[in-house]
């Protein structure tokens, strides 16, 4: 049976909608009475009413209006289309995409959205599902406009988000404030959720603050931007960092502004460094083209030789290149009676933001292998054969790059003066250049892993695979294999340690 609008009040006024969630209930509902487009108000609780194209002036009592609403019809969703709401005599079947874009364009500021999407949804059902094809449509071009703001806002808050570390009660704790242009802080969580698993981290905003404290993602009120927390030492860091990344032979001021909008410098410590950065750039320029003369670093040990010395003489370490382009130094960490040293190849993209081994996608393999065998990562010490992240740029990526024998051997002073402070019980090299570093050039993994040995590191001391190994196999079945070893290798560990405890005590 078709719908009839013939008995129903000029306008329809809505609660207001405030998620994609309620406006889909809403439009469900509005779907399966007939009521058109044009005879709905719909309020975003901004203050703003959006009324559908010729419609006429409120006249219903929204009150009223409710006791009149069709309970809600469960949703049937399956790729391509899916079902919306049941109208009259039938389900009203939408694009997929139409509803993901949809999802999108409910975080959009514009107090028009809503009005927009039940525009086109009650379209689509009218005209076929082919009017979402039409890009030409002005419906379909708005939502696509409107997706893609906030498709650039999301972009945006996960490249100029800066944190600041903050520590409370010896709890260490990443702070930031940030405003975004639309309602999209939930959209973006995903990304801070993956990139900054292991750390615990708050993005605060004026309208509402993400939190996670390494398990839990939740959200609270907003903080106004007045009381942002500020790290001098975070925003030093951050200038370091753009000065190291800038490359004055590729730059392209456009280019430059269309990445770092000029609106949100105010908020990036690193933009105070651009004005200068961008004058001295073309004598940079023609000095790269000619080399200097290079002169052969040296690496400067303290003659405190207890970790806490050696951990802040490395932070201004100069020893080899490699400092150039890193932010932080990422010394070993963990406490100073730890029986067990697990060293790693170098800090990679987020230990080098972190100035801490293993806390990206490889440290939670790594992670993950110890709770399995039993180990607790707070009774290791973590560490790299290679302080500093050396890397090289892809497209606004760093890429690791691997450190030369010489630089090993440059950098080998830190981990030698780690391994003499806290005389281990037990050594883990991960992976090959973790190997090669203390147990020679002329180890291979390939024939000697999982082996143990006795050196003057440690009386057990042992190679295994990079838990990166698994995250770079070529297959699900290879990353299985590499992973079983590199546990089957740390239970060996935890086995020897755990017997040597019970002769020793
Ligand atoms: N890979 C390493 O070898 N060390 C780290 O700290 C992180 C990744």
């Amino acid at each position: 049976m078709a719908a009839t609008t013939a008995h129903m009040p000029l306008s329809v006024r809505i609660a207001p909608v405030t998620s994609f969630q309620g406006w889909r209930a809403e439009a469900r509902r509005l779907l399966a009475r007939g009521v058109p487009p044009e005879r709905v108000e719909w309020d975003d609780g901004s203050g703003q009413l959006a009324l559908g194209p010729g419609a006429a002036p409120a006249a219903a009592d929204a009150a009223a209006d409710d006791a009149q609403v069709a309970a809600e019809a469960p949703v049937a969703a399956e790729a391509p289309v899916a079902a919306l709401a049941p109208a009259h005599g039938g389900s009203t079947r939408v694009p997929r995409a139409f509803l993901e874009t949809a999802r999108r364009v409910a975080c959009h500021r514009d107090a028009g959205r809503w009005a927009l999407l039940y525009r086109l949804l009650w379209r689509l059902r009218q005209e076929g599902s082919a009017l979402w094809e039409v890009s030409g449509d002005p419906d379909v071009h708005r939502a696509r406009a409107l997706e893609a703001a906030v498709r650039r806002d999301v972009h945006q808050m996960t490249a100029f988000v800066r944190f600041a570390r903050l520590e409370e009660d010896g709890v260490e704790r990443w702070v930031a404030w940030y405003r975004t242009d639309h309602h999209i802080v939930e959209l973006a969580a995903p990304f801070f959720v993956e990139r900054f698993r292991s750390m615990r981290w708050s993005i605060l905003g004026p309208e509402v603050s993400l939190h996670w404290d390494g398990e839990t993602l939740g959200l609270g009120p907003g903080v106004p931007g007045r009381d942002a927390p500020r790290s001098d030492e975070m925003a030093a860091l951050w200038r370091a960092y753009y000065r190291a990344t800038f490359n004055p032979a590729r730059l392209r001021v456009k280019a430059m502004v269309a990445e770092l909008p000029v609106r949100r410098w105010a908020a990036l410590p690193e933009a105070t460094e651009i004005a200068e950065l961008v004058r001295g750039a073309p004598a940079r320029a023609d000095q790269m083209r000619t080399p200097a003369p290079r002169v052969l670093p040296v690496l400067q040990l303290p003659d405190d030789r207890s970790l806490v010395a050696l951990r802040e003489a490395a932070r201004g370490c100069q020893g080899c290149d490699i400092h150039r382009n890193a932010t932080r130094t990422a010394f070993g960490e963990g406490p100073s009676d730890a029986r067990l040293v697990l060293v790693g190849e170098q800090p990679g993209d987020q230990e080098d933001l972190a100035g801490r081994p293993f806390v990206g996608p490889a440290g939670k393999v790594l992670d993950g292998v110890l709770t399995e065998v039993g180990l607790s990562r707070q009774s290791i010490w973590v560490t790299n054969a290679v302080k500093h992240f050396k890397w090289e740029p892809r497209g606004k990526k760093r890429i690791h790059s691997r450190p030369s024998q010489r630089e090993i051997e440059m950098c080998k002073g830190w981990l030698l003066g780690e391994l003499e402070a806290l005389r281990p019980e037990a050594v883990v090299c991960l992976g090959a250049s973790a190997a090669q570093a203390l147990f020679g050039k002329t180890f291979r993994l390939t024939r000697a892993r999982g082996r143990v040995f006795h050196t003057s590191w440690a009386p057990i001391s042992l190679a295994t695979y990079h838990p990166s190994a698994v995250l770079r196999a070529d297959s699900e079945a290879h990353a299985a294999d590499v992973r079983a070893a590199l546990r089957d290798d740390l239970a060996r560990v935890a086995e020897l340690l755990g017997s040597a405890r019970r002769v020793t005590g």
